[in-house]
C-alpha cells in the first residue's frame, strides 16, 4: 500500500483512504488492483520476455480498459527496470531530475517498488509516494515531479498514455527543490 512523505516535515501518511484522501487533494489519482492476480512466478520477476509483459497486460486487461476509458487514455505498455537493465544508473540520474509532461503520468505497479517524488501545493512543498505493487498513480499534466527507484531497485509497471509523444519530459528548473 502506497505511503506519503513529506518532506518539509518529514510527516508520514499512510493507510489506504489516508493516502487517497491526501493525493486527491493534491489532484494525484490513485487506485488500487490486485496485484495477487499476477501468477506467482510473475509477482517477483524483473527481467520479462516479450510473452511474460503480454501476460501481465491480459491479467489487468479489465482494470487497464476501466481506468483508460474514465481517463481518456489511449495505449499502454509495461516497463521493468532492475540491475539487469542496461546503464540502469545512467537511467536513474536522467529521471531523477524534476520535470512536467503535457498528459499524465500513469503508473500501475505489478511489481517491485518505486517513488514519485511530486511538487504538491505552497502549503505542503514535495512530497514523495512511495509505491508497491498492486498501487495505480496518475500524476497531472504539467505537475512537477520525478520518479526514483526503492533500495531494492527493482520495479514492473503498467503505463497507459493519451499518446507516447506527449509522455516527453520538461525540465523544470526549481530552485527551492532539496534531493533527499
Ligand atoms: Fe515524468
Amino acid at each position: 500500500m502506497a505511503e506519503i512523505r513529506i518532506r518539509n516535515t518529514d510527516e508520514r501518511i499512510s493507510g489506504e483512504d489516508n493516502v487517497k484522501a491526501f493525493l486527491d487533494k493534491q489532484e494525484v489519482l490513485y487506485e488500487h488492483w490486485d496485484a495477487g492476480k499476477l501468477p506467482a512466478a510473475l509477482q517477483n520477476k524483473f527481467i520479462l520476455s516479450d510473452e511474460e509483459k503480454a501476460q501481465i497486460l491480459a491479467t489487468f486487461e479489465d482494470e487497464i480498459k476501466d481506468l483508460a476509458n474514465r481517463r481518456g487514455y489511449l495505449t499502454w505498455d509495461i516497463i521493468a527496470l532492475s540491475d539487469a537493465t542496461p546503464n540502469l544508473d545512467e537511467l536513474l540520474k536522467k529521471f531523477e531530475q524534476v520535470h512536467t509532461h503535457t498528459e499524465d503520468e500513469v503508473r500501475a505497479i505489478t511489481a517491485g517498488k518505486g517513488i514519485f517524488i511530486i511538487k504538491g501545493t505552497d502549503d505542503v512543498g514535495y512530497f514523495d509516494v512511495e509505491l508497491e505493487a498492486g498501487d495505480v498513480i496518475s500524476v497531472p499534466e504539467n505537475k512537477p515531479h520525478f520518479f526514483t527507484l526503492m533500495d531494492n531497485r527493482q520495479i514492473v509497471a503498467v503505463r497507459l498514455f493519451i499518446e507516447t509523444e506527449g509522455w516527453i519530459a520538461h525540465p523544470f528548473a526549481d530552485p527551492t527543490f532539496q534531493k533527499a
